[in-house]
């Protein structure tokens, strides 16, 4: 492929994740609203913080590249999106609930992975070392973030709803002594 080509093909895919980034930035604060625990809310807030970061880095990248982010939809994170807001809407309750959304949040670091991935290793073939800069730390994040929500749904599966660690902890003592 020749350089001008990958070019052309960076900056689409550039396009792509600022459409999924600011689709994000509205739909993170409807899942904290959703969301039952507030590990889990907080969780979403803070990814809110941090996506709006994401948003300002491809923005100085596109201020580089002298391009405008604008002009592609992303389908895929509108699907993902949708799931979620499903996730949500279902009459699931309590952990339930939480572990829903999880579900539909993870798929969407996923995606971000994968797309922050590509990227980023087309930003190296292109000797753009600013770009490769900015896209490894938002890819950090991502995956930060995935390792965050499985934390939170292994904590889950552990303590049952409404019930303390050590009220857990007597139940199972006693099933033990059964
Ligand atoms: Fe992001």
């Amino acid at each position: 492929m020749e350089q001008s080509e990958l070019m052309q093909l960076f900056v689409d895919e550039l396009k792509d994740i600022y459409s999924a980034e600011t689709q994000l930035v509205k739909a993170l604060p409807k899942m904290a609203k959703a969301a039952v625990s507030d590990e889990l809310k907080n969780g979403f807030l803070e990814h809110l913080e941090e996506t709006k970061g994401h948003v300002e880095r491809l923005e100085q990248i596109f201020t580089v590249l002298e391009e405008k982010p604008t002009g592609k939809h992303c389908a895929g994170m509108e699907g993902l999106i949708k799931e979620g807001s499903e996730a949500a809407h279902e009459t699931y309750e309590g952990n339930a609930k939480d572990a829903a959304l999880i579900g539909a949040a993870q798929r969407v670091e996923h995606y971000e992975i994968a797309a922050y991935g590509t990227v980023r290793a087309m930003a190296a073939k292109l000797g753009d070392d600013n770009s490769v800069r900015l896209l490894a730390a938002t890819l950090k994040e991502e995956k930060d973030t995935d390792v965050k929500l499985s934390n939170i749904a292994d904590k889950m599966v552990i303590k049952p709803d409404g019930q303390s660690e050590e009220a857990a902890d007597s139940r199972k003592k006693k099933a033990a002594n059964v």
